[in-house]
């Protein structure tokens, strides 16, 4: 069919905004903050909200063994592999309400648009919740899409624990997820294509005023673990000179990183200290061990790696020079995906015939579309968001933002479906 009447906007932007409002509810801190770590209660909580209304949308919900969620509404030609679409509805500590959570319900409320009207995809169109796009759990990102695309395996999985020491395995089994985990990995060609809709998390399209960005790279993310260990003591007893404080040398490698990532000379480098653990955290007692987990991404991952080696020879010379022991270890250094061209056309045209603006540009945050671009060809659909602000409780993209996303997303799902 012809999606060209797409959508009445105003009408489904409500019952979507309604709903984003309702998911945000679901959190483990007070609103407007929202936290949703994996596994934890609220995640759970979530998960049932949003199965719930696919359900209520008559479409067929599965999981799999680490708790990625497949609701697929059955096309004409159901042994025909779908055209995917999704996102992930876990937040990091602090977070706000679109991250992730856009590409879901708005996903969801693509399919219920092109239900009401009367479209019939020849494709089946399969919503995919992953599981723990963000890090904060396990320390490593899109442990769900990554496994699917067969990056991680299930020993590697099988090794991950949070930070109270818990496994992946005991919390996965207590959120209700069993089953082989061989069993999450998908081969090539389950997916027919795949688009994920989010939010910029940058300020170009609002600073340009433009309806949706389409996604051509998503930048190589990498992240490396650090373990300074130095001498603690008395802070009032312990005089300066032959001081190994650990603290003190971690303060050199954040700056060290900030100098490397500036010294490329290209935008797209970035590097970060997120994570600053100081043993034993008294105001009085030398920091004798400290943990730095750093994050470095660019969307050229040769240029990456070369900061990341500027970091390694940092750790070496001060080491060194302060008498400490640092260790590293390569937490993960993924390469960038290169989003699919026929896809990219259709959701240009979509967004033409919608009356929408757009614009070819990158991701430089990443999204479980970097592994599902190993199993299918992907795309990815940006809508603006506020002063390019995301994982802070005042993360924001109006209704019209998002509205023009989810019509440039049904159209786009009605021609590849057909
Ligand atoms: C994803 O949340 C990222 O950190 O890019
Ligand atoms: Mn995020
Ligand atoms: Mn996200």
């Amino acid at each position: 069919m012809d999606p060209s009447p797409v959508l009445s906007p105003r009408l489904s932007i409500d019952r979507l905004i309604g709903e984003l409002n309702a998911l945000a509810q679901i959190s483990a801190a007070e609103s407007p903050v929202v936290t949703r770590i994996v596994f934890s209660e609220a995640d759970l909580r979530a998960r049932a909200y949003v199965k719930g209304l696919c359900r209520g949308a008559g479409l067929e919900v599965h999981e799999d063994a680490i708790g990625n969620t497949f609701a697929r509404w059955r096309g004409t030609e159901p042994d025909l592999a779908p055209t995917g679409t999704g996102s992930h509805i876990d937040a990091i500590p602090n977070a706000g309400l679109y991250d992730g959570c856009v590409g879901v319900l708005g996903g969801l409320e693509a399919i219920r648009v092109l239900q009401q009207l009367g479209f019939k995809p020849r494709r089946s169109i399969e919503l995919v919740i992953f599981t723990a796009e963000e890090p904060t759990r396990f320390g490593i990102g899109c442990l769900g899409s990554r496994m699917m695309a067969s990056v991680l395996s299930p020993e590697q999985a099988l090794a991950l624990r949070d930070k109270e020491g818990h496994s992946l395995e005991e919390l996965r089994g207590s959120a209700g997820f069993r089953g082989p985990l061989e069993s999450v990995a998908l081969s090539r060609g389950r997916f027919h294509q795949f688009i994920e809709l989010h939010i910029e998390q940058g300020p170009l399209l609002e600073e340009e005023g433009i309806d949706v960005g389409l996604v051509t790279h998503i930048a190589a993310p990498a992240s490396m673990r650090i373990v300074i260990e130095g001498e603690g003591g008395h802070a009032g007893g312990k005089l300066m000179p032959g001081r190994r404080d650990a603290l003190a040398a971690a303060a050199e490698l954040i700056l060290g990183l900030e100098a490397a990532a500036k010294s490329t000379g290209a935008i797209d480098t970035v590097g970060t200290v997120g994570v600053c653990e100081v043993f034993p955290g008294a105001v009085n007692s030398i920091p004798s061990r400290v943990r730095l987990e750093t994050d470095i991404r660019d969307i050229d991952d040769a240029r990456r790696d070369t900061v990341i080696d500027r970091l390694k020879g940092a750790c070496k010379e001060v080491a060194e020079h302060r008498g400490v022991s640092i260790a590293t270890e390569m937490v993960n250094a993924d390469p960038p995906a290169v989003c699919d061209p026929a896809i990219l056309d259709a959701m240009e045209q979509a967004a033409h015939s919608a009356g929408k603006s757009s614009k070819r540009m990158v991701s430089r945050a990443y999204h479980d579309s970097l592994f599902m671009a190993r199993i299918a060809p992907v795309a990815m659909l940006f809508i603006p968001c506020r002063g390019g602000v995301s994982h802070r409780p005042d993360e924001y993209a109006s209704p019209e933002w998002i509205g023009g996303g989810v019509h440039v997303l049904a159209r786009t799902l009605a021609t590849l479906a057909s």
